[in-house]
């Protein structure tokens, strides 16, 4: 008997997911300020995967840096922990910075781990060039930047890149010491419509 229980509840439950689906609809008026939308009448078609490659300039130094530090790293840091920099940075479709200009990333990185020089990046990049110009990929993730190849995910976009997800992988292209000057190389895998 006290087997039958269990049995005998699970099956209320079902009755009652069943009743609360008959129901809703035909009882419940639908909110005004949220209704289902028709895919295609956002034109959402067959969903695409697109990769990009772009070189990312970090210039910290000169007379025109667009990398800037708005909050300094807590002192005696060995991984800076705490620094966070306010970026503009030209994105080319080569690795000098007098290649094409396809956009700019704008956002902010900052040091985020006591242990390795790693940083939580926060940026969108905004496309300026043919038909993705206006349209942005959005980026947060963790940079680790002595790995070779560091992942981040692609959390969002939008114009061309509505409902976009995916990655990107980042490799430093060229780091110069002296003046702390960076070209990272992005390839982005995106997924969008
Ligand atoms: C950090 O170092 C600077 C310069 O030595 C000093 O003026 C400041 O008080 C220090 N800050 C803290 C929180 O220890
Ligand atoms: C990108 O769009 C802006 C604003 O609409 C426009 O001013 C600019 O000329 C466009 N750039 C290109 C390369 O099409």
């Amino acid at each position: 008997m006290a087997r039958q229980i269990p049995t005998l509840s699970s099956k209320l439950t079902a009755v009652f997911i069943l009743i609360s689906f008959i129901t809703i609809p035909a009882t419940g008026k639908s909110s005004d300020f949220v209704k289902i939308v028709d895919r295609d009448s956002l034109g959402l078609g067959k969903e695409k995967v697109s990769h990009f490659k772009f070189f990312w300039h970090d210039i910290v130094s000169g007379r025109r840096p667009t990398s800037m530090k708005i909050v300094q790293a807590i002192n005696n840091s060995a991984t800076m922990f705490g620094l966070i920099r306010m970026i503009d940075n030209p994105l080319t479709d080569g690795p000098e910075l007098s290649s094409k200009l396809i956009g700019k990333a704008q956002g902010f990185y900052g040091s985020a781990s006591q242990q390795e020089v790693s940083l939580l990046m926060t940026m969108n990049f905004a496309f300026s060039e043919g038909e993705y110009n206006g349209s942005t990929i959005t980026v947060l993730g963790r940079n680790e930047v002595f790995n070779k190849v560091r992942e981040m995910p692609v959390i969002g976009g939008s114009g061309l890149f509505r409902f976009a997800r995916g990655y990107v992988l980042a490799t430093t292209h060229k780091f110069n010491l002296k003046s702390g000057d960076a070209t990272v190389e992005y390839n982005v895998y995106v997924m969008h419509y």
